[in-house]
């Protein structure tokens, strides 16, 4: 199972001043010492934190694979395949969103989604489809040509009880199941922080975790290549076979 950090949270510090400080690029160096098996941006359409400057020079410096998440329009199918990410995963996108609320409307998207992962795929850039956990959503990801999901944990994350996490946690073990009874492989991300990991990297079957938020608020305490060595130790516990 790779985790894959991402550090736009990093950017989003640098915002706050509109200055040079602190650099994406040199977390995601330190991310990669600490076990980081690939890094994430998302570039969003307002550039509110990972701009097009941060994107090239990930691209150049990486050598772990990179993935842009990013809405599937066309300036931004454009720019992915000027980038060439080794990944792209497609979100949807809300200009006052405070973070990605939710997964893709895959029935009423279809046709767009259609379009974009083949527009991705020929250019030979993996494409993943970030969706709720449900059974019709992975379904129709697969009947639109994805090849890989990322399952949003974010209602598993939020629950405000053991019982609701317990049954958010059932629903994501039912949506990875399906994705990969269909061929797809599944990856899961969003809220994920050291208290909530290790239900989910114990779900043998998903093969990815996309996790930002919670590695960054800890990299300010006490660095990010610890921040990430903590995570992987959490993961790699319950990974054992
Ligand atoms: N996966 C996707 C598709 C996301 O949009 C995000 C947030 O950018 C994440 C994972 C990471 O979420 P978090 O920052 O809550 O760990």
């Amino acid at each position: 199972m790779i985790l894959s950090v991402n550090v736009d949270h990093v950017a989003t510090l640098r915002q706050a001043r509109l200055g040079l400080e602190p650099v994406p690029a040199a977390a995601a160096v330190l991310a990669v010492l600490g076990g980081a098996d690939g890094i994430t941006v998302h570039l969003r359409e307002d550039r509110r934190h990972i701009n097009d400057s941060d994107l090239a020079i990930l691209r150049q410096m990486l050598t772990v694979p990179l993935n842009l998440e990013m809405a599937a329009t066309e300036e931004m199918i454009e720019k992915a395949i000027l980038t060439m990410p080794d990944m792209v995963t497609l979100v949807p996108e809300k200009r006052q969103e405070l973070t990605t609320e939710g997964g893709l409307d895959v029935s009423s998207q279809g046709e767009r989604l259609k379009h974009a992962i083949k527009r991705l795929h020929d250019a030979g850039i993996e494409v993943s489809l970030f969706v709720n956990p449900s059974i019709k959503d992975i379904e129709e990801s697969h009947s639109i040509g994805a090849p890989m999901v990322e399952i949003h944990t974010g209602t598993y994350a939020d629950a405000p009880t053991p019982h609701q996490a317990r049954q958010e946690l059932d629903k994501i073990l039912a949506a990875v199941q399906r994705a990969v009874q269909l061929g797809l492989k599944a990856n899961a991300g969003h809220g994920l922080n050291y208290h909530n990991i290790q239900a989910i990297a114990g779900i043998r079957e998903i093969s990815g975790l996309y996790i930002g938020h919670g590695i960054v608020s800890r990299a300010v305490l006490i660095g990010m290549d610890n921040a990430v060595r903590q995570m992987k130790n959490l993961i790699t516990q319950v990974r054992r076979p």
